[in-house]
């Protein structure tokens, strides 16, 4: 029998708990092993309900539970989550977590203390929900040489921009459909300021290359600022638009980080994935692409990676793994968004002619040109240069209304 407590028992959390009961018999199956979940650590009063027994607000009886041998953080949020993880870890206990918070800001450390304590931290969960994408970063690609990733990572952003897209619905209408599905935060400003999919871009990168960017530093741009003109030129050009968390290489070692939307050419398939799916394209050396696919939150996708993680540990028990790490990135590695190379959509104000923006921005793309509006590509070329052209287009009376990057 192996002993699993739970801290937080929200959605999450009771959907570990639903998982782990209404699939016993496979998972029993398949690990030879029945699972109890002994405690839940929440606040709240569950009395009546037939989890009253096992409900705690006091960690210390689960640390010191020796029969507890797998935490299962779904808390949410830094703290106390991340005090409660070290605990555990200290411990001697396994620790699983789909807290991309947490992981984002401290897993270089959590990492290295559960690798001290001879126990494993897994977070399957803290990526693209039900996805399988940690364990093949950790595993399967980990001999590739990882060039690009570029992921649509937050499933509440892309419901607002399926919504938004397909059904011509309002933003607010369809942020709010989203909460009541469950997918957004508890805060949604982190899903649509584009925060949640900044952590787990981190997260990736920092499977790929062994460094850690801080979220704090990485440019981050949500949706908010998407309007209908964008989305219909976007449909013009046979694209779509989406937030994209996006990892790159660079040829002198360093690492570029970005969550921002894109406009995403239809022949790629990020550009069709809807709804509260994620999609995540990996591109490796010698292997080239390879895509991730599948709903990426709500509560059973989500339970679903976490069990996965405790069924890992129970089969893999006793097995002296090399675990996973990584490092802080000294600031040399951190390449800034300014030399980043990008092509961009403008929507451009007080246009007379054609000639006139080309004279601006060089080679473009015209995608439709009307009443003194004029929506076009540009060609790539450092942002910090796209930036200086804007401007410059500013000071001969056109106004950039809208500036979104290219995939
Ligand atoms: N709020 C997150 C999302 C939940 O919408 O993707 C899953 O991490």
């Amino acid at each position: 029998m192996v002993n699993v407590a739970i801290l937080g028992f929200g959605k999450i959390g009771s959907g570990t708990f639903e998982f782990l009961q209404n699939n016993a018999e496979i998972i029993e199956r398949k690990t030879g092993e029945s699972f109890c979940v002994k405690h839940i650590l929440d606040i709240r009063d569950f009395s009546g309900t037939p989890y009253a027994d096992k409900v705690t607000n006091d960690i210390d009886k689960i640390i010191s539970d020796p029969e507890v041998t797998i935490v299962a953080e779904m808390m949410g949020g830094s703290h106390p989550a991340y005090e409660y993880t070290m605990k555990a870890l200290s411990a001697g206990k396994h620790v699983v977590s789909s807290n991309k918070e947490v992981v984002a800001n401290f897993g270089d450390e959590l990492l290295r203390v559960a690798e001290e304590n001879g126990v494993r931290y897994l977070f399957e969960a803290s990526v693209g929900g039900g996805i399988p994408i940690i364990r093949p970063m950790t595993n399967d690609l980990s001999g590739n040489d990882i060039t690009e990733i570029n992921g649509i990572l937050n499933g509440t952003t892309n419901y607002i921009l399926t919504q938004m897209f397909d059904y011509k619905k309002s933003f607010e209408d369809a942020l709010a459909e989203a909460q009541e599905k469950g997918y957004a935060e508890l805060d949604p400003t982190d899903d649509v300021m584009g925060k949640d999919a900044c952590r787990k871009i981190s997260i990736l990168s920092a499977l790929a290359y062994g460094i850690s960017i801080h979220p704090d530093n990485v440019y981050t741009e949500g949706i908010t600022k998407i309007t209908a003109d964008n989305v219909r030129h976007a449909a013009m050009m046979g694209a779509s638009i989406k937030l994209i968390g996006h990892a790159e290489k660079n040829e002198d070692g360093s690492v570029f980080l970005m969550v921002s939307p894109l406009v995403v050419n239809g022949t790629s398939p990020l550009a069709h994935v809807s709804d509260v799916f994620n999609g995540i394209m990996v591109h490796g050396e010698p292997l080239g692409d390879v895509f991730f696919y599948g709903r990426g939150a709500g509560k059973e996708p989500t339970a679903s990676a976490v069990v996965a993680d405790i069924i890992d540990i129970v089969v893999h028990d006793g097995e002296n793994l090399k675990a996973t790490r990584w490092e802080k990135a000294p600031a040399e590695k951190i390449a800034s968004i300014k030399d980043f190379r990008v092509s961009a959509y403008l929507y451009l104000d007080g246009v007379c002619c054609e000639k006139k923006v080309s004279d601006i921005f060089g080679e473009i793309t015209l995608i439709e040109i009307a009443d003194g509006k004029a929506a076009i590509v540009t060609a790539k070329m450092p942002e910090a240069e796209l930036d200086a052209k804007i401007e410059q287009a500013k000071t001969a009376g056109i106004t950039t209304l809208s500036k979104i990057r290219v995939l």
